[in-house]
C-alpha cells in the first residue's frame, strides 16, 4: 500500500484549494488532490468574474445589503460582512499572483480595472477578465503552486473517505487524512495528515441538466457527512437561467454579465417577458429570473428562450465575451446577429457541510472551504460572483487558523491500511450507469426549479431504494471513480431532499406550490448525522 504523509491534505484544486495552499506553502508540507488535471474544477469554467467593492462610488454596506436582499433573510451576517470586508484585499492578493482582469481606458486616459454588473447587485463591482474569469484565476494559482516546493500536487486522485479516530475506534472526532483512489493505478492509497481541508466545490451534478463540469457531484459534503459533520441549507440549489441550449453544447453557460452589459430575454416569437415578472428585468436576482424562465417555457411548451445581445456594436459584444462569441460560433450561431437559445441548469450548491468563520467543521482538524462549505454567506440564494469572493476569504481565514493550531500536540495514531480482502472485481458496472442516470433525471423533474411535497416524497422514495442498491454494490466490489461518485452523489440528493422536505416555504431559491408563502420566522435547515460528536476542540477565536 502506498503511503504520503503530508501535514496538510487539501482535497481540491479549485479557486479554494490553490488559494489555501499556496498560504500554507510557506509553513507546512502541503498535499493536494484533485480528480482529473488540476483544471477540472468548477473554478476553471467561471465566466462573470468576483464580486469586490472595487469602485469609489461603491462600499462596504451596500454589497453587504444586497447579498443580504438576495439571500432572503438567511445569511449570515458575520459570514456576509467578513467575505465582503475582506474582498478587496483578496482581488489585490489575485492580481498580485499574476491574474490578469480586464482594464478599460477612462476618459483622463488611464486604466483601471473595467466592474461589470450582475443580477441583485445594485452597483457595478464585478472584477473580471473579459468572460473567462475562471480560466484566469485557475492558471495563474496552478502556475504559482507549481513553483512552490513545499506542496505536492497528486492529479488523478480521488479522495473515498476522511480518516477519522472515531471511524477507527478510538475517542473524540479528529481527522487524520483520506484514502484515495489512484485513477492511474487503480489502487487506494493513504495520505496521512494532521490537518486536512475539503475544498471539493459543489453538488450540481445531481441534476440531469447542469452548467458544472463532471467533478462537481458532492464529494467533500458526502465524506464531511460520512465523518460526522452536520450538513445545513442542501435545500437551496442555484439553477443558473441561462445556460447555452443546443444538442450538442454539453454544459455551457451564457454569463450573467450579459444582462448585466443590456442583454435582454424574450420569447421565440422576439417579445421580452421579464416585466411581467420583476420590475429588475433580466437583472432580477437569478432565482426569480430562473422560475420566470422555467414557467414560459412549460406555459408555451417551448424548448428554451432566447438571449439577445445583438442590438449592441459587434465590437463590443466580442471584446466583452470572446469565449462565447467563438462557442456560439462553432454550433452556427453569431450572437452579434442573432440571439442565443438558452434553458436554466442546475448552478450552484448553496448549503453544504457547516462551518464556523475559519472553516471548521464539526471534524477536529478538517475544514471546508469554497463550494462545499455552508459558511452562512449565500442564505436562501447566492447573489451572483459572491462565489469564488467566497472561496479565497474563507481559504485565507482557514490558512491563518491552521497556522494558529499548527504547533498543538497530537497523540500519533496508525492508519490501517485500506482492506479490499472482501471484495471483487465488478461484472455489472451497468449498475452503476444506469443508477447514475435515474438519479439525475429524477432530481431534475421532482427536486428542480419548483417543488411539492409530492415529487418530494417520490425522490425521496427512489433516492433510499438507489442508496440500498448502491450500498450493497459498494460493499461487494472493488471501487472505481464512477462509483466513488455515484455513492457520493445519492447521499447528497438525500440530504437535498431531506432539507426540502423539511422546509414548509417558500423561499430564495427553494420554490414549493404546497408552501407558496414565507414562514414569519427565517431558520436553517440543519441536518445532523447519527454519529455526530460535539467538538473537543473549540475554534480560535479572533
Ligand atoms: P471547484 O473549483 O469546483 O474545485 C473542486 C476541486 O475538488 C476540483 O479540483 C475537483 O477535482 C476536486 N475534487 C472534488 N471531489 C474530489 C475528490 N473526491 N477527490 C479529489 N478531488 C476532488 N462564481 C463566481 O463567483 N463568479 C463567476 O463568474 C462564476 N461563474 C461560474 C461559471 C460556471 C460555468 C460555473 C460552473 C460556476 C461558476 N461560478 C462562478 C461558481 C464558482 O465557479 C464555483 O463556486 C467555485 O469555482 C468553486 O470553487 P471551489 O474551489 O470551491 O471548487
Ligand atoms: C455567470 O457568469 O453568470 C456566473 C456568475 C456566478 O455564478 O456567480
Amino acid at each position: 500500500m502506498t503511503r504520503f504523509q503530508h501535514d496538510i491534505l487539501i482535497i481540491g484544486s479549485g479557486a479554494a484549494g490553490l488559494t489555501a495552499a499556496l498560504h500554507l506553502a510557506p509553513f507546512a508540507r502541503v498535499g493536494v488532490l484533485s480528480k482529473g488535471p488540476l483544471t477540472a474544477a468548477n473554478t476553471y469554467y467561471a465566466q462573470g468574474g468576483v464580486a469586490a467593492v472595487l469602485d469609489e462610488g461603491d462600499s462596504v454596506a451596500a454589497h453587504i445589503e444586497d447579498t443580504l436582499i438576495a439571500g432572503a433573510g438567511l445569511c449570515h451576517e458575520d459570514a456576509v460582512r467578513m467575505t465582503v470586508e475582506n474582498g478587496p484585499d483578496a482581488i489585490r492578493w489575485l492580481i498580485q499572483q499574476g491574474v490578469g482582469f480586464t482594464t478599460e481606458e477612462q476618459d483622463n486616459g488611464q486604466m483601471e480595472y473595467h466592474l461589470t454588473r450582475e443580477g441583485g447587485h445594485s452597483h457595478r463591482r464585478v472584477i473580471h477578465a473579459a468572460d473567462a474569469t475562471g480560466f484566469a484565476i485557475s492558471s495563474t494559482l496552478i502556475e504559482q503552486v507549481r513553483k512552490q516546493p513545499s506542496v505536492a500536487l497528486f492529479e488523478s486522485r480521488v479522495a473515498v473517505d476522511v480518516i477519522t479516530t472515531q471511524k477507527l475506534g478510538l475517542p473524540g472526532n479528529r481527522a487524520l487524512g483520506a484514502y484515495v483512489l489512484n485513477n492511474e493505478t487503480g489502487h487506494v492509497e493513504v495520505h496521512e495528515a494532521r490537518f486536512v481541508l475539503l475544498a471539493t466545490g459543489g453538488a450540481s451534478k445531481a441534476y440531469l441538466y447542469t452548467s458544472n463540469p463532471d467533478v462537481a457531484t458532492g464529494d467533500g459534503i458526502a465524506m464531511a457527512w460520512r465523518a460526522g459533520c452536520r450538513v445545513g441549507n442542501m435545500e437551496f440549489n442555484q439553477f443558473h437561467p441561462t445556460c447555452l441550449y443546443h444538442p450538442q453544447a454539453g454544459n455551457f453557460l451564457i454569463t450573467e454579465a450579459m444582462r448585466g452589459e443590456g442583454g435582454h430575454l424574450k420569447l421565440p416569437d422576439g417579445t421580452r417577458f421579464m416585466q411581467r415578472f420583476d420590475e429588475r428585468l433580466e437583472l432580477a436576482p437569478r432565482d426569480i429570473v430562473a422560475r420566470a424562465i422555467d414557467h414560459e417555457i412549460k406555459r408555451l411548451g417551448i424548448d428554451c428562450v432566447y438571449l439577445d445581445i445583438s442590438h449592441k456594436p459587434a465590437d463590443f459584444i466580442k471584446a466583452h465575451f470572446p469565449t462565447i462569441y467563438e462557442r456560439c460560433l462553432e454550433f452556427g450561431i453569431d450572437i452579434t446577429k442573432e440571439a442565443i437559445p438558452v434553458v436554466p441548469a442546475a448552478h450552484f450548491t448553496c448549503g453544504g457541510v457547516l462551518t464556523d468563520l475559519n472553516g471548521c467543521t464539526d471534524v477536529e482538524g478538517l475544514y471546508a472551504i469554497g463550494e462545499t462549505a455552508f459558511t452562512g454567506l449565500h442564505g436562501a440564494n447566492r447573489l451572483a460572483s459572491n462565489s469564488l469572493l467566497e472561496c479565497m476569504v474563507f481559504a485565507i481565514a482557514a490558512s491563518k487558523d491552521i497556522r494558529a493550531r499548527f504547533n498543538d500536540p497530537l497523540q500519533p495514531v496508525t492508519i490501517p491500511d485500506w482492506d479490499e480482502s472482501q471484495v471483487t472485481d465488478s461484472d455489472e458496472d451497468v449498475v452503476i450507469s444506469h443508477n447514475w442516470d435515474e438519479l439525475r433525471r429524477f432530481m431534475w423533474d421532482y427536486v428542480g426549479i419548483v417543488r411539492t411535497d409530492k415529487r418530494l416524497q417520490r425522490a425521496s422514495h427512489r433516492v433510499l431504494l438507489l442508496q440500498g442498491e448502491i450500498r450493497e454494490y459498494y460493499s461487494n466490489y472493488k471501487i472505481s471513480n464512477d462509483l466513488i461518485e455515484l455513492r457520493n452523489l445519492v447521499q447528497v440528493a438525500e440530504l437535498i431532499i431531506n432539507c426540502a422536505l423539511a422546509r414548509k416555504e417558500s423561499r430564495g431559491l427553494h420554490y414549493t406550490l404546497d408552501y407558496p408563502d414565507l414562514l414569519p420566522d427565517a431558520k436553517d435547515t440543519m441536518l445532523v448525522p447519527k454519529h455526530y460528536v460535539a467538538r473537543v476542540v473549540p475554534p480560535v477565536s479572533g
